[in-house]
């Protein structure tokens, strides 16, 4: 007998997609920005959709461990397009908030049908959320002391995240 339910399993495999699209969005911003040559950005971007396979794997994992069923969705075509950088770190902080409230919407069906089992899982993701909003947000505060975006570039660094981030 499985320690997930069907609808909190369906909940979690719809999470997964919204994590892969995630990661589908930031790659599409982090080539955009590389054949504009804004590398260092493109790199933010890229190591940002890393991170997002890694929460994806977050969710496969604790399905298969409480007996559920990983049932991959079809991803959503990103966005390909976009007319600055500016408009690019403005739509990863929406994107974020997106997010966020998708992980909000988790925790408070898990306390509809009482799947507790998920709180450790759900609160590294609450916890998480707050990181990735602060990083979102603290590119655009950086962005906004720049008259240059390719001087904003050179100095936006980023190391990449470890397996447990
Ligand atoms: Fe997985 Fe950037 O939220």
């Amino acid at each position: 007998m499985a320690l997930i339910s069907k609808k909190f399993n369906d909940a979690l495999n719809k999470q997964i997609k919204e994590e892969l699209d995630s990661g589908y969005l930031y790659l599409s911003m982090s080539y955009w920005l590389e054949e504009k040559a804004y590398h260092n950005l493109a790199n933010w971007y890229y190591l940002q959709a890393q991170e997002e396979y890694i929460h994806a794997k977050k969710f496969m994992d604790y399905i298969v461990e409480t007996g559920g069923i990983v049932e991959l969705l079809g991803l959503a075509k990103p966005k390909s397009d976009w007319e600055s950088i500016k408009q690019i770190i403005d739509a990863g902080y929406k994107h974020e908030q997106h997010i966020t409230g998708k992980i909000v919407a988790l925790v408070k069906l898990s306390e509809e049908i009482s799947e507790f089992q998920a709180r450790t899982l759900l609160q590294w993701f609450i916890d998480e959320q707050i990181e990735e909003e602060a990083n979102a947000t603290e590119l655009i505060d950086k962005h906004a002391g720049y008259k240059n975006d390719m001087l904003f570039d050179q100095h936006t660094q980023r190391v990449a995240a470890t397996p447990s981030e």
